[in-house]
């Protein structure tokens, strides 16, 4: 097995082959896991907020709900923006949801030769982790913020690359710092990822709770992966 994590999303396809994960612990990766798990249809994730609005338009009312966040926050006239805690059952149970980020969503556009492309954050790790022990090459891609690293991200890259590790991988240099990262932050992860150039925006915006939502570890046994343009589970 050779594993590579990528810091930033820009160059993943030159060389598209076997698995890719795409992270962002803030927030949509985490976000989208929680709605799978609180049982909506599927996700259509959108780059861009017109491309989502575009998307929307063939449903019924209440059958999908139009999702999404700039700057952080929900997009005006949007239902529901990119906390996962307002992906609860009763909000989103048998909806679609179309949902653009700031970053996420752009990430899953940018990798999505690779076959297949799962979707990772510290909440199904474990399980990414077992479905991922045979594969002969995985790329794990960190979503990061407007262009640069996110380090949160690379950290949970750092802890999917150490699940790996007891079928001997050929590591990377980055897949390394990111092993490398995690293990020097593991004991402290909450006031890590708080202290991020993120975790400090969203703690600012009062999202602060949607930190303590995306580091709850192996709390959700999911895999959810891109197929023809929609997120399932
Ligand atoms: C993103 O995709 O950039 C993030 O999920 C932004 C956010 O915190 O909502």
């Amino acid at each position: 097995m050779r594993v590579d994590v990528l810091p930033l999303p820009d160059h993943p396809s030159a060389n598209p082959d076997g698995p890719a994960v795409v992270i962002d612990v803030l927030r949509a990766t985490t976000t989208m896991t929680a709605a799978l798990a609180a049982g909506c249809r599927f996700i259509l994730p959108a780059a861009e907020v017109e491309q989502a609005v575009d998307l929307a338009r063939p449903y019924r009312g209440g059958e999908a709900l139009l999702c999404g966040e700039r700057g952080g926050v929900k997009v005006e006239g949007f239902d529901l923006g990119n906390s996962p805690l307002e992906y609860t059952e009763e909000t989103v149970r048998d909806r679609a949801i179309i949902l653009t980020t700031t970053n996420g969503t752009r990430a899953l556009a940018a990798v999505r030769d690779y076959r297949p492309v799962h979707l990772g954050s510290f909440l199904n790790l474990a399980a990414l982790g077992r479905e991922l022990a045979t594969a002969d090459r995985v790329t794990i891609v960190c979503s990061g913020n407007a262009g640069r690293l996110s380090i949160e991200d690379l950290a949970c890259a750092g802890s999917l690359v150490r699940q790996l590790e007891p079928a001997g991988p050929e590591l990377t240099d980055t897949a390394r710092l990111a092993a490398l990262l995690f293990r020097s932050v593991r004991a402290r992860l909450r006031s890590f990822v708080a202290a991020s150039d993120h975790g400090r925006a969203l703690a600012a915006l009062g999202f602060a709770s949607d930190i303590d939502f995306a580091l709850r570890l192996d709390s959700l046994a999911l895999l959810p992966r891109l197929e023809d343009g929609r997120v399932v589970r």
